[in-house]
């Protein structure tokens, strides 16, 4: 099982790409994630010209994130050197914060990230999180008493439009959950192309990822390698750190592996252009059935939730302990 989701792309030999529903491409089965902490706006261009460099294509950033103008001024860098042929070569996502997740919001917002991109389109719009924030720039964590129930149909109708306008070529959602999803279909036109979710050795997801393949919903792995904070749950796996002593790959080719394997795209952060380029050589190999299971065997533990972006003190209107469901 050399490739079991996608084929080689032309335009950026190494990394294959999988191929999405209703997608008007596909997606690069690996990409460069811009969230970062503490977010240094050059480090974050550096990062992005030297992926562009080594034949990544797809990158993820956001309106929370900061670092769209630094993606912009770095594929406009690499168009202007050669590295790429232009803007079109490249999957750009960007997303929607849920402070600006309400109807009147959306289309401005898209455009307001377009202009910090530099693009006249993106590949991807998301929805950032199945919750909205009192209307107001992107904030970080998320005010207690700010938070407020998501106009799904409303923001979903006007990302539609933003589909229509040829500002978004696809659209879909981060962070949904099952229950979200089928809400979501319920009431959609154009229906979600993509789910990004943390997925992970640590976070498999299995009921989500099902659910997402039989509806023809892609998904993205987001913290592919068990996130930024220091207790990491993917890079200090024994089962991932004996499979690695075995096989010669580091835990962090792996775990990139093991999500490929799934029928994911991921999208990756690293500052370091050797880690860019180590995250790259997963493509050529394969995991055992040995390892497989093995892996399928590490216990779960979801890093990301609801209440790690709201603040702690302060109190909610909206009960967030119905909205934090986690699902196995
Ligand atoms: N939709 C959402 O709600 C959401 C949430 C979280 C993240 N995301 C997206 O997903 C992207 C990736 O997730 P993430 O930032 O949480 O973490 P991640 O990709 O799991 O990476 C975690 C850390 O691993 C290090 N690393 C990278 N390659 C490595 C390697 N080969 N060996 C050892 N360490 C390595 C990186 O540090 P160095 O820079 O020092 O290499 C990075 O800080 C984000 O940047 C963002 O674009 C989306």
């Amino acid at each position: 099982m050399a490739s079991p989701a996608g084929k080689v792309s032309t335009a950026c030999p190494q990394i294959p790409e999988i191929p999405a529903a209703a997608a008007v491409r596909p997606v690069p089965a690996l990409g460069l994630g811009t969230a970062s902490f503490p977010f240094v706006e050059e480090d974050v261009r550096a990062a992005v010209l030297a992926a562009l460099e080594l034949g990544y294509r797809h990158l993820d950033t956001a309106s929370l994130y900061r670092s769209e103008r630094a993606v912009g001024e770095a594929v406009a860098e690499a168009a202007r050197r050669g590295i790429v042929k232009s803007r079109e070569e490249v999957f750009a996502t960007t997303k929607l914060w849920c402070s600006q997740s309400h109807p009147d919001m959306v289309l401005p917002s898209l455009r307001e990230s377009l202009q910090n991109l530099q693009m006249e389109y993106v590949d991807l719009y998301l929805v950032h999180w199945p919750v909205a924030a009192k209307p107001g720039e992107p904030q970080f964590p998320i005010k207690r008493e700010d938070i407020m129930p998501l106009d799904l149909s409303g923001v979903w109708r006007a990302m539609e439009e933003c589909h229509r306008l040829g500002l978004a070529r696809m659209i879909g959602v981060s962070n949904f959950t099952t229950k979200n999803l089928q809400e979501l279909l319920a009431i959609a036109e154009i229906p979600p192309a993509v789910n990004q979710v943390e997925m992970n050795p640590s976070w498999q997801q299995k009921k989500l990822i099902k659910f997402c393949k039989d509806n023809g919903i892609h998904v993205t792995a987001y913290s592919p390698l068990g996130g930024q904070s220091k207790s990491n749950a993917v890079l200090h796996s024994e089962v991932l750190e004996d499979i690695s002593k075995a096989t010669g790959k580091s835990v962090a080719q792996i775990s990139l592996r093991w999500i490929y394997e799934q029928g994911a795209s991921m999208v990756v952060k690293s500052l370091k252009r050797e880690r860019l380029k180590e995250n790259m050589e997963i493509f050529d190999w394969e995991l055992s059935d040995e390892d497989r299971l093995k892996i399928s065997q590490i216990p779960q533990h979801k890093r990301v939730r609801l209440t790690g972006i709201v603040s702690p003190e302060g109190a909610s209107s909206v009960d967030l302990a119905e909205l934090d469901i986690v699902e196995l």
